[in-house]
């Protein structure tokens, strides 16, 4: 069992994904500032467990604070949502835990400061353990579309890591391999990050699942040589016409799965989908450090002073995608349609 990041009765506990694969090393956040900074440092990172992380901070802020009115506490909140939406712009599960715990705080409103600091606790818990339901729903419809046998090829790291546990498209994988489809997993290594290579392959072999790793260029041959017989990722954030947003080279990975007919599956919980955001034009991409690129564990890799790009995630269009896998059911196109049906639906359900 990985434990990603937990709360603990001192703190919020991160396993410290930077020092991944070669050390397994845990960090305590204290104050909602730390938790902060290991989001934007990437102690913590992949789009369901940013959003977990970021509850748990929240929750964290306002437990330790020395607040003695509603009112002082209410500006105290506002901060800590305010410090934690500036962390990353792209994964909209960031977003959608805020404001849940936003809309759990206001309905507290009345209550002793007291219950309401347990309240949140709970609130940010409850997340967690809702994230681990969901990716083993996810996994369960998902697994009906892994091959009996053969090649799967994920891009990034959606897994146990990226999540509060399971994974997203790592778990449809988990879940067929424990249904006993004999799966090879090929995870491209994922530059400049390489959340792939340090992550994913790490995860899957402590599973015992069977893995190669290949260098982000080497996807289309494989494609081509027949060794891929699906494709599947995670999301950093879905539009409502079905765009997706992902980390870079996603994109690059399902055009060449069309070119060689290979189905482009994207796993991710109900959290990832944004309605509000009409197409993947409008996703704000994250621009990261032009060291990550230029360097690769402190060596440089390219002359000093040349110009860079380093945008975290890209936008794969929706046409490219061969179906969406959620908690609540597998989705096809027309998106538009399929994904605000699944909302309705389920809204009516739970009401
Ligand atoms: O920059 P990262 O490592 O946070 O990016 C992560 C990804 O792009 C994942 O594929 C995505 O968040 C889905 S994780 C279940």
């Amino acid at each position: 069992m990985i434990h990603t990041l937990e709360w603990t009765d001192s703190g919020v506990r991160f396993i410290d994904q930077t020092k991944l694969p070669t050390e397994e090393t845990y960090v305590t956040c204290k104050t909602y500032e730390q938790v902060a900074d290991a989001i934007r440092n990437m102690v913590v990172r992949g789009a369901p467990a940013i959003g977990v992380a970021a509850a748990m901070g929240i929750a964290l802020g306002v437990k330790t604070s020395k607040a003695d009115s509603g009112a002082e506490l209410k500006l105290e909140f506002d901060r800590m949502c305010d410090a934690m939406a500036k962390t990353r712009p792209t994964a909209v599960n960031l977003f959608w835990a805020i404001r849940r715990m936003q809309d759990k705080f206001e309905y507290l409103r009345t209550r002793p400061i007291v219950q309401t600091k347990q309240a949140l606790v709970e609130e940010a818990q409850r997340m967690h353990a809702e994230d681990i339901a969901a990716n083993q729903a996810m996994g369960r419809h998902g697994a009906t579309l892994m091959p009996a046998q053969g090649g799967v090829l994920t891009h990034c790291n959606a897994g146990a890591l990226a999540t509060c546990g399971y994974g997203t498209a790592l778990g449809v994988i988990r879940a067929a391999v424990e249904q006993g489809k004999r799966i090879h997993v090929y995870a491209d290594e994922t530059r400049p990050f390489l959340q792939g290579s340090r992550l994913t392959a790490w995860e899957l072999m402590k599973d015992g699942i069977p893995t190669t790793v290949i260098s982000d260029n080497m996807a289309g041959a494989m494609m081509k040589q027949g060794k891929i017989g699906v494709i599947v990722v995670g999301a950093d954030r879905i539009a409502a016409n079905g765009d997706v947003a992902n980390k870079i080279g996603t994109y690059t990975v399902a055009v060449l799965a069309k070119e060689n007919g290979i189905p482009f599956y994207v796993a991710a919980p109900f959290s990832t989908i944004d309605l509000e955001t009409a197409d993947g034009s409008k996703i704000p991409i994250e621009q990261r450090n032009p060291r990550e690129v230029t360097h690769i564990a402190g060596k440089a890799m390219a002359p000093e002073g040349v110009q860079v790009e380093n945008p975290a995630f890209d936008v794969t269009p929706a046409k490219y995608v061969a179906a969406i896998i959620t908690e609540r059911g597998i989705t096809r196109a027309p998106y538009e349609d399929s994904l605000r049906k699944l909302a309705e639906a389920t809204a009516t359900v739970s009401r």
